[in-house]
């Protein structure tokens, strides 16, 4: 089970450690210009979509949060495309935008669920008929998700994979998955107590059990043992004193993230945070963020 879920006494999820709406806003532009770097990807998969004969896709995107994977994605795929959003967190789905765009033709529906979800969800979209081409309704299927690799245990990654990689060898489903994490965070002027505030967060980021900066890796892995191929793009923010807020907001976090794993680390990570903020107030800091995206498709490399 996600170590940031828990079950209410009537059954409905809680979710002990939200991703706060405001942040998602705040990365959502990064989010975007990152993932520039990632086109040929996309012409990869809108081959492979296209090449099943439908002109539309159904696309669940798993961990949703507020859109910002169907908003950037929607308008790039040319294909007409019916969207489920899935989330385990009510109070993010329930704020999601839903697309509703008539070229290329769009609908969206939402649903609160957690990854032990998915391989049902894919089920119910499974073909009656014994076809091996495309999911419901003739339509290609694809799965994706944005920022949510590195949030998974390794279990969860295993039933994403599998899901994935059954729905692929039956009827050709795809996968997408942005914006993973890698842990390489670089940050210039280089500062004496980065590696000790890197270590401290890296180590939150794999409380838990969570995958953290290994997930992509072990997902590619999972992947490619199961006969898929896989692609792999580096999407990283490159943040400077342009993109302010979202700096400000990434240093402070990271500090806090650092002092909530080692408490002693308090005044370390106070200092080191005033020195970072007072560079990018001079324009003088560069943050780059390391994350990747993976498209996943049925038959090897
Ligand atoms: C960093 S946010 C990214 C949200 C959105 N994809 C975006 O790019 O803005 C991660 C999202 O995954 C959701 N999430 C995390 N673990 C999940 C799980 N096990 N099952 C379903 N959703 C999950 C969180 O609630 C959150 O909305």
């Amino acid at each position: 089970m996600d170590p940031d879920s828990r079950i209410s006494e009537d059954g409905s999820p809680l979710v002990n450690r939200p991703v706060p709406a405001d942040w998602l806003a705040l990365r959502r532009e990064a989010d975007h210009r990152a993932r520039e770097k990632s086109a040929h990807l996309l012409d990869r998969l809108q081959r492979h979509l296209r090449a099943s004969g439908a002109d539309s896709v159904h696309i669940i995107d798993v961990g949703a949060g507020t859109g910002s994977n169907q908003a950037w994605l929607a308008t790039r795929l040319g294909l007409n495309q019916h969207w489920t959003l899935l989330d385990h967190d009510a109070g993010l789905i329930g704020v999601a935008e839903m697309l509703s765009l008539s070229t290329p033709q769009v609908s969206t529906d939402r649903q609160v669920g957690a990854i032990e979800d998915l391989p049902a969800l894919l089920e119910s979209l499974k073909p009656a008929s014994s076809s091996r081409e495309h999911g419901p309704e003739g339509r290609p299927v694809l799965v994706t998700c944005a920022a949510l690799l590195d949030l998974l245990t390794a279990a969860e990654a295993e039933i994403l994979v599998e899901a994935v990689a059954s729905a692929g060898e039956t009827w050709q489903a795809a996968g997408l998955f942005s914006l993973t994490v890698t842990g390489a965070v670089q940050i210039s002027p280089q500062d004496p107590e980065d590696g000790l505030i890197s270590e401290a967060f890296d180590a939150h980021q794999r409380r838990g059990g969570i995958l953290g900066p290994d997930a992509a890796g072990a997902v590619a892995a999972l992947f490619a043992g199961r006969g898929m191929s896989v692609t792999v793009q580096e999407t990283d923010w490159e943040l400077s004193s342009d993109h302010s807020d979202l700096t400000h907001r990434y240093l402070i976090d990271r500090a806090a993230v650092a002092v909530e794993q080692d408490p002693a680390l308090e005044q370390t990570a106070e200092a080191w945070v005033e020195r970072r903020l007072h560079q990018l107030a001079q324009h003088q800091l560069l943050v780059r963020v390391g994350h990747t995206d993976m498209l996943v498709l049925p038959g090897p490399s």
